[in-house]
């Protein structure tokens, strides 16, 4: 089979390594890919948002299955697209998607069918707003109604930082026409969870569950960033809980999209939170989470191709998603200085003897060597026994990595450690 996965981050190489395991695959392409997924994919100058670029490629190349990973291009409608050329994809439609495209629309579907979530206000009117926070319990929290590459959610400690957070939303127009609505919620507090769900539109089989460090620096301190590493499973994440979720939140969710003609197709990503009052619904992503994928496909055991199409012909009760009971970390290299201004263009080398996988975020080729070009540049991800295990053996593999400006977190897995012992 011949294969597509559209993006070009750790997520994507993660995707690809595993899609690769399949013994019927022949080729990948990545549109466009990096200069370290094409040592595992043909890499193709297609940008992902490219919705015209992406048909016509995978016409030309008789493109047996795609794989749209990204938000972009999943809330554009690239997957309507491919699919209304003859191309089978997994994730979700346009109208599905927009569980990720919309917090006002995602709050207002929990709230219709009694999701457990955060209160909130939804507000088009910038003096409206601003009326409320003046007020409201603070804590708060000010999000941007549409995507704003993970930076749309603001915490305000006071209430001038809750007002200056909705005037740089919907006045200033920090994220563009994403702040034309914004949402404003209560402050909830208690572990995250991440879990990212196979779905096939009527069954909903969760992958292993995950912890994110959203941070820059140790100890969770600094800008909020894409994600500094992750580990997988989350110890906070019991059975009971599991199946708290499963029955509040995770199939609620999947009958609530059908019942509104909105059938999900693909990977849904609960972002959540356990509350002292249970599992809260934090945000939904309408796909694999990036560095989240990076440690739960090293653990999933079952075939990823198989439960792709799984999902997207409706197959899934039937497939078997199986995952080892086993430990994954994986800690994010970085250009030092990122979120904000990093150098890039260093060269990547990597002494004898990495045993880690890894998944190469934001790198170029030059030749034949492997240039830093972004601000994530490696998920470098240890499988183990043990947490303790598998977080050993991952920094003793970043150790063996250099470039210029390398930047990591010392404490991934530090949090999950302690969750442990308590
Ligand atoms: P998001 O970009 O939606 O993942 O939000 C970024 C982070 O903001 C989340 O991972 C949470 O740590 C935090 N956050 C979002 N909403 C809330 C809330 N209602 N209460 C407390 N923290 C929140
Ligand atoms: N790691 C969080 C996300 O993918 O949105």
């Amino acid at each position: 089979m011949k294969l597509m996965v559209i993006g070009s981050g750790g997520r994507e190489h993660a995707v690809i390594r595993k899609l690769k395991e399949n013994p019927d695959v022949e080729t990948i392409y990545a549109l466009p890919g990096n200069g370290g997924i094409a040592a595992d994919a043909v890499c193709v100058d297609v940008g992902a948002k490219d919705i015209d670029g992406a048909v016509r490629f995978a016409k030309e190349h008789a493109i047996d299955f795609a794989v749209v990973t990204p938000d972009d291009p999943l809330v554009l409608g690239m997957v309507d697209a491919l699919e209304a050329a003859g191309v089978p994809c997994f994730g979700p439609a346009k109208n599905a998607a927009v569980i990720e495209g919309s917090k006002v629309f995602s709050k207002n579907l929990m709230k219709k069918y009694g999701i457990p979530t955060a209160a909130y206000e939804v507000f088009d009117d910038a003096a409206a707003a601003l009326a409320y926070v003046q007020t409201a319990p603070v804590p708060i929290v000010v999000k941007a109604d549409g995507l704003a590459l993970g930076k749309g959610v603001l915490i305000a400690q006071t209430h001038e930082e809750a007002i200056e957070a909705v005037k740089s939303i919907m006045e200033d127009k920090k994220f563009g026409a994403s702040g034309d609505q914004i949402v404003v919620e209560e402050f909830l507090t208690g572990p995250e969870v991440s879990v990212l769900a196979f779905t096939d539109g009527k069954t909903v089989k969760p992958m292993v569950s995950s912890m994110d460090h959203k941070r820059a620096h140790d100890n969770d301190e600094g800008l909020n960033t894409g994600g500094m590493g992750t580990v997988a499973p989350n110890p906070y994440y019991t059975e009971d809980v599991a199946r708290v979720c499963m029955d509040t939140i995770f199939q609620p969710t999947i009958a609530a999209m059908a019942a509104e003609g909105r059938p999900f197709k693909g990977c849904l990503y609960f972002g959540l939170m356990l509350t002292p009052d249970g599992p809260k619904v934090i945000e939904y992503n309408c796909r694999f989470g990036d560095p989240e994928t990076q440690v739960v496909l090293p653990l999933m055991e079952s075939d990823l191709l198989t439960a792709m199409m799984a999902c997207r012909n409706g197959t899934l009760a039937e497939t078997e998603v199986r995952f080892a009971a086993k430990h994954a970390c994986c800690v994010i290299m970085a250009s030092s200085g990122y979120p904000e201004h990093y150098e890039k263009g260093y060269e990547i080398t990597r002494d004898e003897g990495v045993a880690a996988q890894v998944y190469v975020a934001g790198a170029k080729l030059e030749g034949e060597k492997l240039l830093t070009s972004g601000g994530r540049v490696l998920g470098v991800t240890a499988v183990a026994a043990s947490l303790p295990a598998a977080i050993d053996a991952a920094y003793a593999d970043v150790e063996k990595i250099h470039f210029g400006n390398a930047y990591f977190r010392h404490d991934i897995g530090a949090r999950a450690l302690k969750a442990l012992e308590d």
